[in-house]
């Protein structure tokens, strides 16, 4: 398993000193940082508007509107870190493979892979296939000064689940059909996948990104022993080749109660904690390590003083860890009223002023 390594001071005072990277590298912040999983997206009018009539992958694709709608939740809500505006099966429609994001579905993908040759045949990213995402982020991060940017990939198992599978999956059969039955198959598709997202997160932190986050959503479908045999070497070496990088890591996933041990050893700075597990069972798991989580999503539809007095009980528990980025238990659900994100933010913000 690669050394945990301490990532390096950004150049940028400011940045460096941001309450979000003091948090991540484990440093006491002025007060607890705060951003949501999926801030940027349906549940605000103002996306909603901007996206009208362009397709999602097209959207990802144009600077000027990757930019806007990820800086609209920073300006909304004064969140500590901005999520780059992207997709996990971008940087695979990026290198060829014929997928599209449909609304309300999610990622579909045309040909699913199954074979070897299907595995060889999805090629390798290098940077000219994303240089949108490099101009994107290069303008965001001088739009952004000392709010710290998060680049973002999705860990090979997740990826793994939409190529096999060809679209969204509660089950993950064909996947992990695959996994025991063609074990051979199974490593050069994650081996592909992890350069694929290595690489990615490599472009993203050249041009400025100041913290990666690997989103593994759907490993929680997995035995622990599964993880640890056909899924986890490949998450260690997206996450190593991240560490070379020298900014913070953030490991998430959902469901994934049993295995954040493990997520934690994989190469993790932060392990990001789902809502069903009690955040202090979260940071003992979590070896030592940050944490960030872990307010259940659905919470944003009670009443105001119940999401409150609930986010005080994950502020407190926080206080334990070596360092705690708050934000929710999965992403923002798309019919969340920005105006509770608003309080919670600002809750986080005066509730944990050091
Ligand atoms: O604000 C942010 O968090 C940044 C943007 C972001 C998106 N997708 C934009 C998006 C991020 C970080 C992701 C990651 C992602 N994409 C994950 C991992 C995180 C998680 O939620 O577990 C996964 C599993 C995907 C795959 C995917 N893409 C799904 C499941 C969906 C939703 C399908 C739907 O319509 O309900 C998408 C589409 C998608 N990605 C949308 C957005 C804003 C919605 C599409 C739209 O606005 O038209």
């Amino acid at each position: 398993m690669p050394e945990q390594t301490s990532p390096p001071v950004p150049a940028d005072p400011a940045l460096a000193d941001s309450a979000f990277l003091r948090a991540a590298r484990g440093e006491e912040p002025s007060h607890t940082p705060v951003w949501f999983m999926r801030q940027a997206g349906r549940s605000l009018p103002e996306y909603r508007a901007l996206r009208e009539g362009v397709g999602m992958l097209e959207s990802c694709m144009r600077p000027e509107l990757v930019v806007e709608i990820t800086l609209q939740p920073v300006r909304r809500y004064g969140v500590d870190a901005a999520i780059f505006f992207s997709d996990i099966v971008l940087p695979l429609k990026a290198v060829g493979v014929d997928l599209d994001i449909k609304p309300g579905i999610g990622p579909v993908v045309a040909s699913p892979v199954r074979t070897m040759a299907d595995v060889e045949a999805i090629p390798d990213l290098t940077p000219d296939h994303v240089d949108f995402v490099t101009e994107s982020v290069r303008q965001l991060v001088a739009e952004l000064g000392s709010t710290p940017l998060i680049g973002f990939a999705g860990a090979p198992f997740t990826v793994a689940s939409y190529l096999v599978e060809g679209g969204p999956s509660k089950e993950h059969a064909k996947t992990k059909a695959l996994m025991f039955g063609a074990p051979d198959v199974w490593d050069a598709l994650m081996r592909k996948i992890a350069g694929i997202a290595a690489a990615y997160l490599e472009v993203q932190v050249a041009a400025g990104a100041s913290a990666v986050q690997l989103f593994d959503s759907w490993a929680g479908a997995l035995t622990p022993t599964d993880y640890e045999q056909f899924v986890m070497p490949h998450s260690a070496r997206v996450l190593e080749r991240a560490g070379a990088l020298g900014v913070p890591r953030i490991h998430f996933g959902v469901g994934t109660g049993e295995l954040l041990g493990r997520m934690a050893e994989a190469g993790a700075d932060v392990v990001g904690i789902d809502w069903r597990v009690p955040l202090a069972d979260g940071i003992a798991r979590a070896r030592g390590r940050a944490v960030q989580g872990n307010l259940d999503p659905t919470l944003v539809f009670a009443p105001t003083e119940v999401m409150l007095a609930r986010a005080a009980e994950v502020l407190e528990a926080g206080r334990a860890a070596p360092g705690h980025v708050f934000n929710l238990g999965h992403g923002v659900i798309p019919s969340t009223d920005p105006d509770q994100l608003a309080r919670l933010t600002d809750f986080v913000h005066e509730q944990s002023a050091r």
